[in-house]
């Protein structure tokens, strides 16, 4: 079955409004007509209505960076997943950022992964072993662990995307080599495939992230289980997300 690979930039905690609406003019200039591929990005809240507009027109997708379980309710600094219908198409779930610092765990991301499908949103749910968790030869099994909590009773859906981010990959310029990405991606796809079939298994894109910049990317996509990329440092660059996304497009 061939995916069409996906490759989307966490903007995470970067950009002010400027900036936020001029890389959304750059990177959509830059990847327009690049055909086989799709790319998204996932600003900061308070700029998704100003990048809905900046985007309008153009075929880059746009995502949140988290969403709530709750549609609404006394959650202060929290954003439901409500209030980004229609604004949104993606929002990340269950980042290793959100699991690190702020206590995210499977079953939060469980919430967040029923709720952003019951709101009309598709998530892309990150999951990943440390360091340590893979020195010690457990990376199976932690990805197990967090795909079986994370994917209980969730509807999912051949639209619905992984991220598989290995903590130590990430942010550090240190990418898993492209046999471990297709390997874990592989061992994911097979047990999503004991958990939803294994028809969707088949039709669901798992990206790879983890320090992918413009030199690294083509080697990564050549592997078969590898449908595209969930970007960070590298997207915050137009000229280097559109060359990702060059590489995805084959
Ligand atoms: P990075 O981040 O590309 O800067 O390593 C990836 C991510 O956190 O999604």
């Amino acid at each position: 079955m061939s995916r069409t690979p996906f490759v989307a930039g966490n903007w995470k905690m970067h950009t002010n409004a400027e900036e936020c609406v001029a890389l959304c003019r750059a990177v959509r200039e830059r990847v327009e007509g690049i055909e086989g591929v799709e790319a998204g990005v996932c600003p900061p809240f308070p700029f998704l209505q100003a990048a809905k507009a900046a985007l309008k027109g153009s075929s880059v997708l746009l995502g949140a960076q988290n969403a709530h379980w709750e549609a609404q309710g006394a959650f202060t600094g929290e954003v439901s997943p409500s209030m980004l219908r229609g604004l949104a198409d993606y929002a990340i779930i269950g980042h290793s950022e959100r699991r690190q610092y702020f206590c995210e765990t499977d079953e939060t991301a469980n919430k967040r992964l029923k709720a952003v499908l019951s709101h009309g949103l598709l998530p892309i749910f990150c999951l990943g072993e440390t360091r340590d968790e893979r020195e010690a030869n457990r990376t199976e099994e932690i990805l197990e662990r967090q795909l079986r909590r994370g994917l209980d009773v969730v509807p999912w859906t051949p639209a619905c995307v992984i991220a598989y981010e290995p903590v130590w990959a990430i942010g550090t310029g240190l990418a898993a080599t492209s046999e471990q990405a297709n390997e874990a991606i592989g061992f994911i796809r097979r047990l999503v495939g004991e958990l939803v079939g294994a028809e969707i298994a088949q039709a669901t894109r798992i990206q790879y992230g983890g320090s992918v910049k413009a030199d690294n990317a083509a080697e990564l996509f050549a592997q078969p289980e590898i449908d595209g990329a969930l970007v960070g440092g590298a997207s915050l660059d137009a000229d280097a997300f559109a060359a990702i996304v060059r590489a995805a497009a084959g």
